[in-house]
């Protein structure tokens, strides 16, 4: 024969009123520490996720102001360092460099390449007297256009993209993989 039920029993019919007010007060306690918890969590994970929910900008994907036209009138290359605000996660670096390019005129055109040699990333630098570039790390010489002469660079130095507007000149600046005959963007 089945017990008879409990008059303490959840949910029993025959619950006294003082168990159910207890059990009113503790959903209550519930869903108020509960409310609590997401007001103080809330922020804190919002904050915590902040990087995940935005993607991470370096600002060198826009385009970068290099000096004004009156700086790029000759055919000789000129040497321009390019600034820009880095966002990395929390932080936010002020006028970082974060690259340089020689920029020239030719044929009415501003050109710019990427100092960034394509073989393994040195230096490339404008040697006045054969008028050419070269990348003394492994002996690549590359000619005004950019292409490759002699030496192991895989491909022609990288050219950037260039927007000549009336007061200023402004360059994109990416990143290309190296070692690799295609010129292939980083990132
Ligand atoms: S890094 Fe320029 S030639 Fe090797």
């Amino acid at each position: 024969m089945a017990d008879a039920p409990s008059k303490f029993d959840e949910g029993s019919p025959t619950d006294s009123p003082s168990s159910t007010r207890r059990g009113i007060l503790g959903a209550t306690a519930a869903a108020l520490g509960a409310g609590l918890a997401a007001t103080v969590l809330g922020p804190a994970v919002i904050f915590v996720a902040h990087p995940l929910r935005h993607e991470t900008t370096s600002g060198s994907d826009d385009f970068i102001p290099a000096g004004p036209p009156s700086l790029f009138t000759t055919t000789t290359p000129i040497k321009v360092d390019l600034f820009a605000d880095r966002v990395d996660a929390w932080n936010r670096v002020v006028q970082v460099k974060v690259g340089s390019a020689w920029v020239m005129e030719k044929g009415g055109k501003l050109v710019a390449l990427s100092t960034v040699c394509p073989h393994l990333g040195c230096g490339v630098d404008y040697d006045t007297s054969h008028n050419k570039f070269y990348c003394a790390c492994h002996k690549t010489w590359f000619g005004l256009d950019g292409s490759v002469e002699e030496g192991p660079s895989p491909r022609a130095m990288d050219e950037l993209e260039v927007e000549s507007a009336e007061k200023l000149v402004s360059i994109r600046f990416r990143r290309f993989k190296l070692g690799v005959k295609t010129k292939e963007p980083i990132g």
